[in-house]
């Protein structure tokens, strides 16, 4: 498949002229062609516009980043009004459908899908790697028993840093790799100790057999079970929910991971601050969300009363609506579909009916119409790992196994671009001028 760039690169290199846009500042009359490449401007040549020899220049002023992209990435395209996500170029359903989570994040953090042999060694790195330091779990049993597993995830995760010290050698590429191999093997590690801490139980060490999602369930729920064995309809719901949490481009916890990143610190500290940031409401924390909403709503007459609440801005429907999608988030359809497979082995979530008369109403009012409001990832999502009795804590925890291999692909390629440096925004001072004590 053509890249994304090509169009640009083939025309400089028939040496036909650039697109530019031009512009006259009105408060000089002067006039400027700017450079557009790949339907962009570039910020800094802005910079050259200038009141006078004195002036700083004209900046671009973008809070929350709503039109400006912090990086070129071959990654992950999103097409938010028609719906399409794509991973290195593949339809989320297909990979969805057809390839393990281990392949998906191969491919994500390689650019292809792994042969068969690097698939082979590729999972057992991943496998080499899934066991923590014993102190890991000694760090962990120091949480009081009610703390909640994402704040344990996130500060194990940066506590790896300290076991790991030569991966603050980020621009060697072989120290990188095994850092992403450690990562991606120990994440389900982590957040299961972070669970069984929570309920008081003994932790399950890694069981190398499983795969990845066996092994993640068998150290999730396995009590006295001499070798567990997780129902396959379950390991497969929960392999897919990863792949379709793997990547989804510049969101606010991979921007984070780019952002500590860019300062060159190591792939622990990096990852436990984008886990951080995934861990709210209004990010990878919105399933938990969703899940105490439906918990408020109680029953199915009472939906109407609670959409006429959030139209008169008395809170939000979480899991609707979403940055870029425009339209349903494919991610959404694939889990609603697989919902029905999973209530088949555990029986319906009660809350199914009122998540479904929820988007009835939503998606036929002319609030939610006209803002293209639509049921995101984490509408379903919460209603699936809710059937699989895991416990609603643990949802950003799942969101953020599923992301690791997205994160650490952000982050590689951030460190291997020649135009990235430390990302450093500017601001607009408002604030007093000079002032005397
Ligand atoms: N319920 C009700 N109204 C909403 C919702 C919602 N879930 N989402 C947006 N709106 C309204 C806003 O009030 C605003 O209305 P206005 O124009 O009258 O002021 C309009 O829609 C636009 O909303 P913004 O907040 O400007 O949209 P933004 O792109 O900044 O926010 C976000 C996107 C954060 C996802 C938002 O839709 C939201 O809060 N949704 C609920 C939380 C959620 O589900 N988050 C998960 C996102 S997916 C993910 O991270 C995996």
């Amino acid at each position: 498949m053509e890249q994304m760039t090509a169009k640009t690169e083939k025309k400089n290199g028939e040496g036909v002229k650039l697109d530019t846009l031009k512009i006259t500042d009105s408060r000089t009359g002067k006039q400027y062609e700017i450079p557009i490449q790949d339907d962009t401007v570039k910020a800094i040549d802005l910079r050259q516009i200038k009141v006078n020899s004195d002036d700083f220049g004209l900046m671009t002023y973008d809070p929350a980043f709503m039109n400006t992209a912090s990086c070129k990435s071959k990654i992950t395209f999103i097409d938010g009004d028609k719906g399409i996500l794509l991973y290195r170029g593949y339809p989320i359903e297909q990979l969805a459908e057809k390839r393990s989570y281990l392949e998906v994040a191969y491919l994500i953090l390689n650019g292809e899908l792994p042969e068969k042999k690097q698939l082979t060694e590729w999972t057992e790195h991943v496998r080499m790697h899934t066991f923590v330091h014993e102190n890991v779990k000694r760090l962990m049993e120091g949480f009081r028993y009610d703390a909640h597993p994402m704040g344990i995830f996130v500060s194990t995760l940066a506590a790896l840093s300290t076991f790991y010290p030569e991966a603050k050698n980020v621009l060697d590429a072989d120290t990188r790799q095994k850092q992403i191999w450690r990562l991606i093997g120990k994440v389900p590690t982590i957040a299961a100790f972070a669970y069984r801490h929570s309920l008081g139980m003994p932790y399950v060490y890694p069981d190398n057999d499983l795969s990845y999602s066996e092994n993640f369930l068998s150290m999730m729920f396995r009590v006295a079970e001499l070798k567990y064995k997780p129902n396959p309809v379950l390991a497969k719901a929960l392999d897919v929910l990863f792949i379709l949490h793997a990547d989804h481009e510049q969101n606010c916890s991979a921007n984070t991971m780019r952002s500590i990143g860019s300062s060159q610190a190591d792939p622990y500290c990096a990852a436990a601050g984008a886990a951080a940031a995934l861990y709210g409401p209004l990010h990878g924390g919105a399933n938990e969300a969703v899940l105490r909403m439906l918990d408020e709503i109680a029953s199915k007459d009472k939906v109407p009363a609670f959409i006429k609440d959030v139209k008169e801005g008395k809170g939000r429907l979480m899991g609707f609506g979403h940055r870029i999608y425009k339209n349903y988030d494919p991610r959404a359809t694939i889990i609603k579909k697989m919902a029905d497979e999973v209530f088949e082995v555990m029986g319906k979530n009660p809350k199914l009916e009122i998540a479904l008369e929820l988007e009835r109403i939503a998606l036929q009012d002319d609030y939610f119409v006209k803002r293209k409001l639509y049921p995101n990832v984490d509408f379903y999502s919460g209603l699936i790992y809710q059937a699989m009795k895991f416990p609603v804590d643990m949802f950003p925890v799942l969101f953020a196994i599923g992301r690791m291999s997205g994160w650490l692909a952000q982050w590689q390629e951030m460190l291997t671009d020649p135009e990235q440096k430390i990302a450093r925004p500017r601001q607009v001072y408002l604030g007093y001028q000079r002032r005397n004590l």
